[in-house]
């Protein structure tokens, strides 16, 4: 972070100081919610958790060189600024800190499935730019965004931010933290529809991130998708769009190619320039994730070749997503078990199909999808006919949440593979132990909750040589 007293802290936070004394100390290293990642002149922000509540470890994280703590209440032995609400202040702080920041430059990415993966090709595009700050993996909230906007100092011209909504004035809030002069809806999809129950109430909550942008801004839009299109008409912004599909967004890909491990080539269209690009990223859904991190490179003044050999170059930041390894046997675990919703499962299960062409047989182990409300049983159905139509020879629902995924299944007509039943990743681990042959590929995804990135860690464990 900028180099700030606690006074100045406390003055941006609405907060007071506990004791007085405290007023002159000054944060000059990161702010940390972990107190083991304390560095000296660090500010340590005591946040309530599930176990454990942040202030028992306020005296510890001074002791170790914090200069200061953002509190709730007092804390005997740690220097504080105390503040209603610590969540809420470290909002105030990062927006305090961006406004003494003209300089750098805000791009918000929002979207049902992608933003981890856009925010990291987008971030590794604008690099070349100048010094650029993006989250760490998924830091999309009221506190990861905040964190990841303190992260910001004097020579950061440009921080690409994610943007997450689990409801309406989700993402307007987080726009209020750092405003965006450009913003990127991917996709309106059906993650969290449990929350907000329909699509048409997640396209009004992405939409806040158009709406949030000055007219001097740009909207990067996909043309794919009409829901997110028709934001065009919710912004005050210049609209960008870009599509895979629509021959007349802005940003095009022409000529897709998916090698032998689902790896995208593509000839990237911006205007009438057109450069060759090869993605590193696993599954032909990444092109659109790739046109969208094009666009905004290109609306921070990057051209367009530039923007191809990047995204060329750009690697995997984010673990557990579209992750292949290949055992020493040959057969492929696909570790997408990050996280998991209708749309992204059915891009993994096309990912599947076209690594599986090459005469693998390809397997899905698929998990809960969380937080799906009335549509869970209805969508675990259809991931499961997904799979059916796409030829595993075998699917393995794991836990009690995911048994419609074998009723879809086995309502295809015409598929013949195994379909198992698994209490746990223990249990997919064994059935899949009998099943698998040299050069099978596997599909690992559910939901973080399920935690089934144990599936891929153990297949690859138990092969390791
Ligand atoms: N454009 C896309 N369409 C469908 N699925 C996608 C797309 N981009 C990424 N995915 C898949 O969605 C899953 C999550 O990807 P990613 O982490 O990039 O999304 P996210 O929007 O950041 O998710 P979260 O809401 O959990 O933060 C991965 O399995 C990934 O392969
Ligand atoms: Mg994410």
């Amino acid at each position: 972070m900028i180099p700030l007293t606690l006074a100045e802290i406390a003055a941006l936070t609405g907060g007071s100081l506990a004791p007085a004394e405290a007023a002159a100390r000054t944060v000059t290293g990161p702010v940390i919610i972990d107190s083991r990642r304390v560095t000296d002149g660090a500010l340590f922000a005591a946040l309530p958790g599930e176990r454990a509540d942040g202030h028992d470890y306020a005296p510890a994280a001074v002791a170790a060189g914090a200069a200061g703590v953002l509190a709730a209440r007092p804390v005997p032995g740690a220097p504080a600024v105390v503040v209603p609400d610590v969540t809420v202040a470290l909002g105030a702080l990062a927006k305090g800190v961006l406004g003494r920041l003209p300089a750098a430059t805000v791009t918000g990415i929002t979207g049902s499935s992608g933003k981890t993966s856009t925010k990291d090709l987008a971030a590794q595009v604008v690099e070349h730019l100048g010094p650029t700050i993006a989250p760490e993996d998924s830091f999309n909230n009221e506190i990861g965004l905040p964190l990841t906007v303190l992260r910001a100092g004097a020579s950061t011209r440009f921080l690409v931010l994610e943007m997450s909504a689990r409801g309406i004035g989700h993402i307007a809030a987080l726009c209020d933290i750092a405003p965006p002069r450009i913003g990127a809806v991917l996709n309106v999809g059906r993650a969290h529809a449990g929350e907000f129950g329909s699509l048409d109430a997640v396209a009004k909550a992405k939409g806040e991130l158009p709406e949030a942008l000055p007219a001097d801004g740009v909207a990067v839009l996909n043309a794919d998708d009409p829901r997110v299109l028709a934001m065009a008409a919710r912004t005050a912004a210049r609209v960008v769009t870009f599509g895979v599909r629509d021959t007349a967004a802005a940003v095009r890909a022409r000529d897709v190619r998916l090698d032998d491990l689902g790896r995208a080539s593509f000839r990237l269209l911006m205007g009438d320039v057109v450069a060759p690009v090869t993605l590193r990223l696993h599954g032909a859904h990444h092109v659109s994730n790739a046109l969208a991190a094009a666009a905004i490179a290109a609306e921070l003044g990057m051209d367009t070749q530039a923007i191809a050999a990047a995204l060329s170059a750009a690697t995997v930041r984010s673990r557990r997503r579209m992750e292949l390894h290949e055992r020493p046997d040959g057969v492929l675990v696909v570790n997408d078990a990050y996280n998991a919703n209708p749309d992204s499962t059915r891009a993994a299960i096309e990912a599947l199909r076209h690594l599986a062409r090459g005469g693998r047989r390809g397997f899905a182990v698929l998990g809960h999808m969380a937080e799906l409300g009335d549509i869970a049983d209805d969508s675990h159905a259809e991931v499961g006919r997904l799979a059916a139509q796409a030829g595993v020879a075998g699917l393995i629902a794991v836990g009690e949440e995911a048994r419609p995924v074998l009723d879809g299944a086995r309502a295809e007509t015409g598929w013949h593979g195994e379909a198992i039943a698994a209490p746990d990743a223990a249990g997919a681990v064994a059935a899949l132990d009998n099943l698998l042959r040299p050069g099978d590929v596997v599909l690992v995804k559910a939901s973080k909750s399920a935690g089934l990135w144990e599936v891929a860690d153990r297949l690859l464990a138990e092969a390791a040589p």
